[in-house]
């Protein structure tokens, strides 16, 4: 049996798709290695999302030199958006690549990692299609405690600075049927969470069923404690899901809802399809329905033509809001995109990193007094994993998805526990266990 390493990059979306690669190939009497001297092939699946990733991926690709120089068959695959965006184009590391497939390809896999042995030539499947949704896959996930599911693959909303549409293609939605069907399993296999997966959830669409629909749906399966779902746009969150948000206790008070710009006139350059105010409606609407709901968000700096006024916008909004955490980027131009065709990335690099500096300052103020809230304060938790610094602790996570550390205790992972916070930082609650129920 031939051997795969797989490193995976990037979203959510790529670890379900590592998933999916995995399943296609042990199908095909592949098997996995954790290492990556003994593999004989190794395939990286990649980001796009911003120039950073790309440089990451290049010194990645720099590291495999030695692995190709020890042995020589090694079949190295480039996989996902990255191979999708250059179409093979790589700077001078193309020529350890012998295997680049875009995100619609996997099943294709196995003969053109076959091809490769037998011929030792590159292959190349960058077709992107209008159905595959591989809901004819069932991904082999690591044994765990969340489960992605893409219940949506790729993405029609075209804003101007992202790649995404042109790597992942055309939206296309799951049956509501194979969603439920696999969300059965995963709760028979033990899987306690359930993460939905999609570029935009809420252009989700089967027949007549909508993200809503499907929510309330999976929220029916017997066993899953908690489904959370990410992302949903700001110009169309229904107030169907609000509700069901609120009325079913398994579905996860957190929305993140990505604002990207605070200002009027980047949202309208960045093609958003709402305003500062519908953001602010949008928010004071689940924060109404929703009192506990966490909110989290993203947000680029230095989008073309920002000014320090435009910018100010941003922070305000950031400053009135409140978000529990939040993702800040600069802006980072990318191939393809509206933005390249028409609008400068003239925001000099200093002045993007003087914003994003001043925006991390302030979220992670927000995040701290956000989380001194909580201190006293009882949570359920679902224990996760053991925390990353100290092995004798837990590392679980409140329903508004909090990272919380306590000591083992008789607990396992799946657990749910009660927490009392008695610490915090910016971005971790530390407890003791009150009770297990
Ligand atoms: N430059 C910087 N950040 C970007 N994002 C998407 N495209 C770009 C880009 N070209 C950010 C957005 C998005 C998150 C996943 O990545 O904030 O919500
Ligand atoms: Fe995920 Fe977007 Fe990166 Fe593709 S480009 S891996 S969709 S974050």
């Amino acid at each position: 049996m031939k051997k795969v390493y797989i490193e995976t990059y990037g979203c959510q979306m790529n670890e379900y798709d590592s998933e999916i690669i995995r399943s296609i190939l042990i199908a095909n009497d592949y098997e996995f290695t954790q290492s990556e001297s003994e593999a004989d092939v190794v395939i990286f699946n990649t980001c796009s999302v911003r120039e950073n990733a790309h440089e990451k991926m290049y010194g990645r690709l720099g590291e495999v030199k030695h692995v190709k120089a020890a042995n020589k068959k090694v079949v190295v695959g480039l996989l996902g958006c990255m191979a999708q965006n250059l179409r093979g184009n790589l700077k001078t590391q193309e020529k350890l690549v012998d295997i680049f497939a875009g995100p619609d390809s996997y099943k294709h896999l196995p003969d053109m990692i076959q091809s490769v042995l037998e011929t030792g030539q590159k292959t190349y499947n960058f077709s992107l299609s209008e159905y595959e949704d591989y809901s004819d896959v069932y991904p082999r996930r690591i044994p765990g405690i969340n489960a992605w599911l893409a219940v949506m693959r790729g993405c029609d909303n075209f804003c101007t600075f992202c790649v995404v549409p042109y790597t992942r293609g055309r939206e296309r939605s799951r049956s509501p049927q194979s969603v439920i069907s696999e969300v059965e399993k995963l709760a028979e296999e033990g899987f306690k969470q359930v993460t939905l997966l999609g570029q935009n959830v809420n252009s989700y669409r089967f027949d007549n069923k909508d993200f809503a629909d499907l929510m309330l749906m999976v929220s029916e399966v017997d066993g899953i404690e908690r489904i959370r779902f990410t992302s949903p746009h700001p110009k169309d969150f229904p107030e169907k899901l609000l509700r069901g948000m609120a009325e079913n206790p398994n579905i996860c008070k957190h929305v993140h809802l990505p604002l990207q710009s605070g200002n009027n006139r980047i949202l309208d350059l960045m093609g958003r399809n709402y305003t500062r105010k519908d953001y602010l409606r949008l928010v004071e609407n689940i924060r109404k329905t929703i009192p506990e709901a966490a909110l989290t968000t993203d947000i680029v700096v230095g989008f073309s033509s920002e000014t320090e006024d435009e910018f100010e916008d941003s922070y305000q909004v950031m400053k009135d809001v409140q978000f529990d955490s939040a993702f800040i980027f600069k802006y980072s131009e990318r191939k393809n995109t509206i933005a390249v065709r028409k609008y400068p990335d003239d925001v000099p690099p200093d002045k993007k990193t003087a914003r994003i500096v001043r925006l991390n300052e302030l979220q992670k103020n927000n995040s701290l007094l956000k989380n001194k809230e909580a201190i006293g304060k009882t949570y359920q938790v679902l224990v996760e994993s053991t925390s990353k610094k100290k092995p004798d602790e837990w590392m679980g996570r409140t329903d508004s998805n909090k990272i919380v550390i306590f000591q083992k205790g008789q607990f396992k992972a799946g657990d749910l526990i009660q927490v009392k916070i008695n610490k915090v930082s910016a971005n971790t609650l530390f407890g003791t266990v009150i009770k297990n129920n």
